[in-house]
């Protein structure tokens, strides 16, 4: 009797240590880094009239190495041992308990090993199934797709769309405002402009109220990592909405035990909880990895194969907030981008008191893609030459 639970348990111990370990995708929005912005205005302008021709002097020394998918095994690994339910080796009862505690599951009900009852229920049992399909299924699309952009559309809006009551088309929003989190917004007074845009597009459930004034107070979208939702998990009815329950949520998975989180949150949800797929996810590691490797040779002049060994190869992980851009240049025809920058003389987080960068990403590769995006997309490697840039602007 007792074996045939192991796999739960390890299941559920595994979501505790989630709990501790955190993915590497820290709770902030795309805040941060000194990209410098002017001009931008006029050159959108032109862009919609003039498509500068493509680049295509990529170097391919470069290109190779981005498309290395360094986690690659390191979470097949961990998907498999995830699908096992096995986890060797560690404290399975203790850690179950405190995943317990977190979870908000069952709490009083016990048997008389000291077993939770939730266990055996019929609905854990069904969590569990879900959660080997959605996981396998997610799993299975690890892949590089260049014209994944040209899904996003299909992938985020029409459920949206639906959710909201309005007819599916392939239409994409007229115009799109990602904010971010940056304390340079509390010198700005973007509110009404961020409102005014069909869609707006926040990161990591940084809250509005009391900075209305600096970044409004519409939310069309709310984009999160995985850690996110599962910090709400732990509280009852998975709050993980401060825009409002009606909000719906795009979110990506940084750890696949997450998608435990995904799925008890789901079903309280009455927005849509839409999880990125995996080879959107492929395709912004590859951007970002290839603009850090660049910017790691010519600003060290190093060998490409140290850069591993300075970014933590495996757990390099692109940003909330470039992700974000990305969705955005996928179902927009129009995107404003706020609150991405950073000054000495500005808080970090309009929104929190933390003192300084995270450094768990390459926000300055991430400025590098953002500086093409401006000037010139096409110089932006692996997305699809059949995608067509909407105009960015970003605004200080
Ligand atoms: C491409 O990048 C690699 C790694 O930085 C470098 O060794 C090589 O010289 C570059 N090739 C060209 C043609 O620029
Ligand atoms: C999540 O919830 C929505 C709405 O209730 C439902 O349509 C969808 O099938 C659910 N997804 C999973 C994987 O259970």
């Amino acid at each position: 009797m007792k074996r045939s639970f192991r796999p739960l348990i390890s299941i559920l111990m595994l979501v505790a240590l989630a709990a501790t370990l955190s993915c590497r995708i820290a709770i902030r929005g795309g805040s941060g880094g000194g990209f410098a912005v002017s001009a931008e205005l006029e050159t959108t302008r032109s862009r919609v009239l003039i498509q500068p021709p493509p680049i295509q002097n990529f170097n391919s020394t470069l290109l190779k190495f981005a498309a290395v998918d360094t986690g690659e095994a390191k979470s097949k690994l961990e998907i498999e041992q995830l699908l096992e339910g096995s986890f060797a080796g560690q404290g399975r009862y203790r850690t179950f308990a405190t995943w317990r505690r977190f979870n908000h599951h069952d709490v009083k009900a016990r048997n008389s090993n000291g077993m939770p009852v939730m266990l055996r229920s019929p609905k854990f049992y069904r969590y569990w199934l879900d959660f080997r399909r959605n996981l396998q299924h997610w799993a299975r699309k690890r892949m590089f797709q260049p014209d994944i952009m040209m899904d996003l559309v299909t992938l985020v809006k029409v459920p949206i769309d639906s959710h909201n009551g309005l007819m599916s088309s392939d239409n994409k929003y007229k115009s799109c405002a990602v904010v971010g989190n940056s304390g340079i917004l509390l010198n700005t007074d973007h509110g009404k402009f961020i409102d005014g845009h069909e869609a707006v597009i926040r990161l990591n459930n940084a809250r509005t109220e009391r900075f209305e004034k600096n970044v409004g107070s519409k939310t069309s979208i709310s984009f999160v990592n995985s850690n996110i939702l599962h910090l709400c998990a732990r509280r009852d009815g998975c709050f993980c909405h401060p825009y409002g329950g009606n909000v719906p949520m795009v979110m990506y998975i940084c750890q696949p035990v997450h998608f435990m989180d995904y799925l008890v949150c789901n079903s309280s949800h009455k927005a849509p909880l839409l999880i990125t797929d995996l080879r959107f996810d492929m395709l912004c590691a590859r951007i970002v990895k290839y603009y850090s490797a660049k910017r790691f040779v010519e600003e060290t002049g190093k060998a490409l194969s140290e850069w591993g060994s300075t970014h933590d190869g495996s757990m390099f992980h692109y940003s909330s907030g470039m992700q974000a851009v990305m969705l955005a240049l996928g179902i927009c025809d129009k995107v404003s981008i706020f609150g991405f920058g950073k000054s000495t003389l500005a808080k970090h987080h309009y929104h929190t008191n933390q003192k300084a960068e995270l450094r768990l990403h390459d926000y300055e590769a991430e400025y590098a893609f953002y500086h093409d995006l401006v000037k010139n997309p096409r110089a932006i490697p692996f997305i699809s030459d059949k995608f067509r840039f909407p105009p960015v602007v970003f605004y200080q």
